[in-house]
């Protein structure tokens, strides 16, 4: 069997209490059961050339996490600039947003190749690597410049553009020239896969292959969709249970008979909250009669606020707010609470059940999770309604919710009030459908698929995944070489067997 080793900017160390996004709830599992090694970022930055360099090794469990500092110009360039100023704002087709600088991109390849330095001593001949997300898109090119023939898997969390999208970032054909060094490249949705091996085949050369596979440099590579899952069972459970917690029930008393629209978001360009403000605004004009029968509790978790552009989302939201309270508000009610302090899983599964409305409108998605853990946080007899945005990437599995254009004030608005006056027959059959499609889903489900998928991409390469000389400098001029020299000789790895992860 295979160890899996899974990189990823962030790593949560479950006993370190490091910050769990996303990515974290989606493998925590998976890295639980299988055991294997989790390499990545510590989330700290320092100057301290050790903690820089050498990787600190905590044993949890069958897991092994090796974690390294950044320093304070690579978590800027890298970090702050690049993954977050340029690549962020790009995955999600927000080109206005996004900014970009020549040397950032630099850093950011520095960094790809610096941690795949860091890495290299850690592996083992008989690893299967997992990269993880738009942090560590040089990665897999840079780890075989170095000589690593293991199999790859690469899967972004986040959407992925169109070509012509794509095309609006010089370097747009070395990113996605380093990302076909995998073996395996992962999607949440069908769409993404698309838009990826439409970009690759444009931009950057690669042949399309029937079944959805692409060919560069004598290479077949497989392209697919792995929607990320959540534990909607586990999460029922936990929101019904919390449902009779404090918090569940200060915020109920709260709201004193009125109805619960909840948002549950990071504070962050792509979700939409501009628009979702304004589309709960629109509602408290034309509708004047639902005004009192409704608070709207927004919970945007404050986040990368070193980005320009999340400090004005904060300044606006603040506005808005203070301007939506001030014009409807009254001294005994006010129909918007916007707070930027997360809570904790707990405390939000409980607020979910409490929500007559998840109002979800993100301008684009990858997946969005909070979509999920809102339809499995429901009471069956007497659900809530999730309105989504049409493009996140939940809304191709969620078609039972009200799904809208996030853009479009008057759509949200009426979807709130359609929402608000939905009889409990209709919320059922809605709620029923969405659960249906999700009840037998989970994380770990999702973790298997990709994994089996990279053993089987191993296999159907004939047991051999790549060789070094494969991947010249000449073919892939940003990757310098002078490692792979070094160090092809002393990397002999086993071709894969067959990967179980049970
Ligand atoms: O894919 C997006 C993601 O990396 C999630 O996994 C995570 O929840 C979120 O972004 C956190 O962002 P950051 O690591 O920048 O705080």
């Amino acid at each position: 069997m295979n160890r899996l080793v899974v990189v990823s900017n962030r790593v949560t160390i479950p006993s370190a209490g490091a910050k769990a996004g996303g990515l974290a709830v989606a493998l925590n599992e998976l890295m639980e059961r299988q055991g294997g090694l989790w390499f990545g970022w510590s989330g700290r930055a320092s100057d301290d050339a050790a903690s820089t360099s050498k990787p600190a090794i905590v044993d949890h469990g069958s897991v092994q996490y090796a974690t390294v500092d950044l320093t304070h110009e690579e978590y800027r360039r890298y970090y702050t600039d690049f993954s977050n100023g340029t690549l962020w704002p790009l995955m999600h087709s927000l080109t206005e947003q996004m900014h970009f600088d020549r040397r950032s991109l630099a850093a950011y390849r520095a960094v790809n190749e610096r941690l795949s330095d860091i890495l290299l001593p850690l592996l083992r001949p008989d690893d299967a690597i997992w990269i993880h997300d738009y942090h560590l898109l040089a990665m897999p090119a840079a780890l075989r410049a170095r000589g690593v023939t293991a199999p790859i898997g690469f899967f972004l969390h986040t959407p992925f553009p169109s070509p012509d999208i794509l095309s609006s970032v010089p370097d747009a054909a070395v990113i996605i020239r380093d990302l076909l060094s995998a073996d395996l490249i992962g999607f949440q949705t069908a769409n993404d896969a698309e838009n990826f091996a439409a970009s690759a085949h444009r931009i950057a050369g690669a042949t399309r292959l029937p079944g959805g596979s692409l060919r560069i440099a004598g290479r077949d590579i497989r392209v697919g969709a792995f929607p990320v899952e959540i534990d909607p069972q586990e999460f029922a459970r936990t929101a019904e249970t919390a449902s009779h917690n404090s918090d569940t029930q200060r915020l109920r008393r709260s709201l004193d008979g009125q109805s619960l629209i909840l948002g549950v978001d990071r504070m962050d360009p792509t979700k939409g909250l501009r628009h979702r403000l304004a589309g709960y605004r629109r509602l408290l004009e034309t509708r004047p009669a639902l005004r009192r029968a409704m608070t709207f509790v927004q919970i945007a978790a404050e986040s990368r606020q070193e980005v320009d552009n999340y400090q004005y989302l904060r300044e606006d939201l603040d506005r808005m707010s203070g301007s939506i309270n001030s014009t409807f508000g009254e001294a005994d009610w006010l129909p918007l609470r916007l707070t930027a302090r997360g809570g904790s899983r707990d405390t939000i599964a409980g607020y979910m059940r409490e929500a007559r409305i998840g109002l979800v409108t993100p301008l684009r998605d990858g997946m969005n999770l909070v979509a999920k853990e809102y339809v499995a946080a429901q009471n069956p007899d007497d659900p809530g309604v999730l309105i989504l945005s049409k493009f996140a990437g939940a809304a191709r599995q969620l078609g039972a919710a009200l799904l809208v254009n996030p853009v479009d004030a008057d759509e949200i608005a009426d979807a709130l009030d359609n929402a608000l006056r939905m009889s409990r027959p209709e919320r059922q059959d809605r709620w029923m459908a969405l659960w249906e499609t999700i009840k037998d889903t989970s994380a770990l489900g999702w973790g298997r698929s990709f994994v089996n998928a990279l053993a089987d991409s191993g296999e159907s390469q004939g047991g051999r995944v790549q060789r070094p000389g494969d991947l010249s400098p000449a073919t892939f001029p940003n990757v310098g070489s002078k490692a792979a020299d070094r160090r092809g000789a002393e990397l002999r790895l086993v071709p894969p067997t067959s990967l179980s992860v049970n």
